[in-house]
């Protein structure tokens, strides 16, 4: 079985592509190499540098690679920050590049996709834990264009009949178990790398954004799933899709939610450094509880996420982080 996964030298895509390949597909990885890294991609994979707004580039992978029996779907901007800043780049890349995909894949006559989606899309939630068919407002650019995604393959089953499924995770974090592969974000923003990187040395402190939350210890409380699960479900999206399993939308998480304090002292004590904190004002946009339902992900994928405990994901992030202090060579 062939898979391409687009966008295989990001964080989660890069992870995805080692799930495959240690599992026996074969792998074919596009990538602009915007935010991707070389090194992230595993060996065995076959590699196509390109960049979807381009449909030569595109339809060049397609037509060398003609037994293609999936896609994964990571090529996007990913930074919720970025977007309300840069939105029309996040138009561009996301949606543009879906739409020249579509039609690439329609012309191809290539009819299954697995989408990394978002909880972005969900906006403020109305109810913990959120559940597929609650309301999506999306409160930022990135949960928009992510939301917009989803109505494109929705229209385009409609039209060619492609099937999809759509991932929406939480907090994706923590590192292959090799420690080979990991989280490199340039620039960084995520709350489990800039701990991390203030363990490793790397930053002088982590910055606290608001305390002052409707929650028990008043910081933000959110639903962290490890990228290794996040993999395993994209395979079993796949698969789901190949015995004829009709589209649908997914939530990823581990149901299971942990404030910013609680994560900082999980760190202290799995690499038993010193973190030293500053508390800040609150980060716009930012909504006090995010947790996750993923019963229709383990009822109807059985998927079953290996690496529930916050400590033992942390383990994964460090064993990369500190080996890796700045990200990959080519950061
Ligand atoms: N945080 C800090 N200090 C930091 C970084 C983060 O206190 O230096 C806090 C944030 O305010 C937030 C929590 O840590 O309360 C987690 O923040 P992240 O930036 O790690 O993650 P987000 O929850 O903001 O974003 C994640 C994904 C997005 C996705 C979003 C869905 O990274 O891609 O969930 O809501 F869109």
């Amino acid at each position: 079985m062939k898979i391409l996964v687009l966008g295989g030298a990001g964080y989660i895509g890069s992870h995805t592509v080692y799930r495959l390949i240690e599992q026996g597909y074969k792998v074919v990885v596009f990538d602009n190499f915007e935010t991707g890294y070389y090194e992230a991609i595993h060996p065995d994979a076959e590699v196509y540098e390109g960049d979807l707004r381009n449909r030569a580039d595109i339809d060049n992978v397609f037509d060398e690679e003609s037994d293609i029996d999936a896609v994964i779907h990571f090529a996007a901007n990913s930074l919720v920050g970025e977007s309300m800043v840069k939105p029309l780049k996040y138009y561009d890349n996301n949606i543009c590049g879906t739409k020249v995909l579509l039609e690439s894949m329609v012309a191809h006559n290539i009819n299954r996709i697995v989408f990394s989606s978002t909880a972005a899309t969900y906006g403020e939630p109305i109810h913990t834990p959120i559940l597929e068919n609650d309301p999506t407002n999306p409160t930022n650019c990135y949960g928009e264009t992510k939301r917009a995604m989803e109505r494109m393959f929705y229209w385009t089953e409609q039209a060619h009949g492609m099937k999809y499924v759509s991932l929406r995770y939480f907090n994706a974090c923590g590192a292959h178990i090799s420690g080979k592969i990991g989280e490199a974000h340039n620039p960084e923003s995520h709350l489990i790398p800039i701990i991390l990187q203030t363990a490793n040395g790397t930053r002088d402190h982590i910055s606290v954004f608001g305390t002052d939350y409707d929650t028990p210890d008043g910081t933000c409380i959110r639903d962290y799933i490890h990228v290794t699960d996040l993999a395993q479900a994209h395979i079993l999206a796949v698969e789901y899709l190949i015995n004829g399993g009709e589209s649908d939308i997914f939530n990823l998480g581990n149901g299971v939610g942990f404030s910013v304090k609680e994560v900082i002292e999980t760190a202290k004590k799995v690499t038993g450094k010193e973190i030293k904190v500053v508390e800040e004002n609150r980060r716009a946009g930012d909504p006090a509880v995010l947790i996750a339902s993923s019963e229709k992900a383990k009822k109807v994928l059985g998927w079953n996420p290996q690496y529930n405990e916050l400590s033992t994901i942390i383990e994964t992030a460090w064993k990369w982080h500190s080996t890796h202090p700045n990200g990959y060579k080519s950061n």
